[in-house]
């Protein structure tokens, strides 16, 4: 069979990964547009993933998939070929697979931030802080960078995390200042009184408080978890501070994932409506 004669099948691989609105939000996009498509989970424990990768590459069903923690960086090896933003950034979330099973690598969760900081009115300033080192905030302190903030400073838990990531955007951006310090309360509330914008892209729940009453004036604040309001994001709504949660980034990075995917242009108010539904529950 040849791919445009079967329902294709798309895929959210990752672990922990249950509770995902993907399926919600990619669905209502199939349905809207008429595409032939069909959006499910596939939770992989660590061993079963090469297994996983190779039955998707040989199946004829399968037209992409999405990849989540902790898969976003040992997908790579797998693929032929990587766009220019997933190679820079060092992760995927975003798979096409072709019709001869070759599979090609993008990172859509640069578009996701990219629209939040537009909407959230975040002009690029001098200086951003990052919370996190993981997958998320490599794309993160990338947008950044690309966006022509020239000073990004990151606090993660693991030091040692945080100085793989400098490392591998030192060199691409050669003018910029890159920091690293611990993720800590002291560190953050310094961290924030002579910055424009904050990102934290650590997972819920957030592990200490945060006291926003040194921030900068005109600070602001984009917060990458979309369930429920971490302490972070409430503490910050209570300073005044401007915020945005991540759904918006979730809707945007799949309606980037769904245009590569099938070539048409997402219908993003009905993707937006079905998160908001599926949050809602
Ligand atoms: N809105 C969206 O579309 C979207 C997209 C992607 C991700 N996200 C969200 O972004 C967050 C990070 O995702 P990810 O894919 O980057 O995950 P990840 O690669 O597993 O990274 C997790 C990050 O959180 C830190 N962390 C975890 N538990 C911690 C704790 N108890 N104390 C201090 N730091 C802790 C980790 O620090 P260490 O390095 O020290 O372990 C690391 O920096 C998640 O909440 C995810 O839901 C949202």
């Amino acid at each position: 069979l040849e791919h445009d004669e079967i329902t294709l099948h798309y895929l959210l691989l990752g672990s922990d990964i249950r509770k995902s609105i993907s399926p919600a939000v990619q669905n209502a996009a199939f349905l809207k547009t008429g595409f032939d498509g069909r959006y499910d989970l596939c939770e992989i424990a660590g061993p079963e993933f090469r297994g996983a990768v190779t039955r998707i590459r040989k199946s004829k069903d399968v037209g992409g998939f999405n990849i989540t923690a902790p898969y976003k960086e040992k997908i790579i090896p797998y693929l032929a070929r990587l766009d220019s933003r997933s190679r820079a950034i060092g992760a995927v979330n975003t798979v096409k697979v072709l019709k001869n099973g070759n599979m090609v690598g993008y990172n859509t969760d640069v578009d996701g931030i990219q629209e939040s900081l537009k909407k959230l009115g975040a002009v690029s300033g001098r200086k951003c802080v990052v919370l996190g080192a993981g997958g998320a905030a490599r794309a993160c302190v990338y947008t950044a960078l690309k966006d022509g903030y020239n000073s990004v400073t990151i606090l993660n838990r693991t030091l040692n995390r945080a100085k793989r990531l400098v490392a591998s955007f030192d060199s691409q951006f050669p003018r910029a200042r890159i920091r690293v310090a611990s993720l800590s309360s002291e560190n953050l509330e310094r961290e924030i009184q002579d910055c424009k914008l904050l990102i934290n892209a650590v997972t819920n729940p957030f592990p200490f408080e945060v006291r926003f009453s040194g921030a900068q004036r005109g600070l602001k604040f984009l917060d990458l978890g979309y369930k429920g309001q971490s302490s972070i994001l409430a503490s910050a709504r209570k300073a005044r501070i401007r915020c945005m949660n991540g759904v918006l980034m979730l809707v945007e990075q799949g309606a980037s994932s769904f245009e590569i995917w099938t070539g048409r242009n997402a219908p993003r108010g009905a993707m937006l409506a079905a998160a908001r539904r599926e949050l809602a529950r």
